[in-house]
C-alpha cells in the first residue's frame, strides 16, 4: 500500500490497525558509466513496496534526495546538506506522528546518508525526552540488502561488487527500471579500489568514472530479480522485528 495513492481516510482506518510505515530513502547521485542517477532511491522503493506489497504496511513517498556532497563532480548529481536532511526527516517523521503513526522504518539505498538520518533520529529522542514533542516515535535505518540479500551478492559478484555503483545496485535497478537499461563499455573493467574521500573534487580524481571498486557490466535485471525477492524477505523479517521491538 502507498500513501500517495490513500485517501486521508484510508489511512485513518489503516491507524486503527497498525501504527508503523516504511520510508525509502536514498539519493540523487551518479553511479558510473552504466548506474542510473536515481539508483539509491530506486532500489530503496523497490524493495519498499515489495514489503509494503506482502505485509500489507503503508509504504510513504521516497525521500529521493540525500546527503551526496562528495557526487557533485558529477553531472546531474544533487544533494542536501547533512542540516538539511536532518530536518527534512525530523519534519516528515514529527508531522507523521500527529496522525498516530509512532514505528517508521527507513529502508536506505545510500551510505552517505546514514550518519544524517540516525542524527535526525536522536533530535527526535531529545527533543520528546526534553519535553518538547508530544508523541513517542521510534525509528530505523536499514539499508535495503540484509542478511540473505548480503550472502547473494556475495555468491554473485564476490570482491566485484565494490563499493560505489556496485553490481548488486545496478542490477536492482535494472529489473525494476527494465526501459533504463543502459549499454557501456567500462574501463577498467573493475574501478578503483576505495581509498576514502574529502570533497566532491577529491572524489573525482580518486575515481575518474564515479566506481569505487565495482564491476558494474556484470549486472543484469535477472540478477536484480533475485535480489529484489531476496532483499524483500530480508526487510519484511527486519519490519517485523521493529514493529515488536
Ligand atoms: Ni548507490
Amino acid at each position: 500500500m502507498q500513501l500517495a495513492l490513500c485517501t486521508w481516510q484510508e489511512v485513518q482506518d489503516y491507524l486503527h490497525r497498525q501504527t508503523g510505515l516504511i520510508i525509502p530513502i536514498g539519493s540523487v547521485e551518479q553511479h558510473g558509466p552504466n548506474g542510473l542517477i536515481g539508483t539509491d532511491h530506486l532500489t530503496a522503493e523497490c524493495v519498499a513496496r515489495g514489503v509494503g506489497e506482502r505485509l500489507g504496511c503503508l509504504v510513504a513517498p521516497t525521500l529521493a534526495y540525500g546527503m551526496s556532497q562528495h557526487h557533485l563532480g558529477f553531472t546531474g548529481s544533487a544533494t542536501l546538506k547533512p542540516s538539511t536532511l536532518m530536518l527534512v526527516v525530523r519534519d516528515v517523521v514529527q508531522s507523521l506522528s500527529v496522525h498516530g503513526f509512532r514505528r517508521f522504518f527507513f529502508i536506505n539505498g545510500h551510505g552517505g546518508n546514514i550518519a544524517s538520518v540516525t542524527a535526525a533520529f536522536d533530535e527526535l529522542y531529545a527533543m520528546r525526552s526534553l519535553g518538547e514533542a508530544a508523541e513517542p516515535v521510534r525509528c530505523r535505518l536499514a539499508f535495503w540488502a540484509g542478511r540473505r540479500t548480503r550472502a547473494l551478492t556475495n555468491d554473485l559478484y564476490g570482491e566485484s561488487e565494490g563499493g560505489h555503483a556496485t553490481c548488486s545496485e545496478v542490477s536492482l535497478a535494472q529489473y525494476y527500471q527494465p526501459q533504463a537499461i543502459k549499454q557501456a563499455q567500462l574501463s577498467p573493467h573493475l574501478a578503483p579500489a576505495s581509498s576514502g574521500f574529502f570533497d566532491a573534487a577529491d572524489y573525482r580524481t580518486r575515481y575518474p568514472d564515479g566506481r569505487i571498486g565495482s564491476a558494474p557490466s556484470l549486472s543484469s535485471p535477472e540478477d536484480g530479480k533475485r535480489l529484489f525477492e531476496t532483499a524483500v524477505e530480508d526487510m519484511a523479517e527486519a519490519y517485523q522485528a521493529f514493529l515488536q521491538d
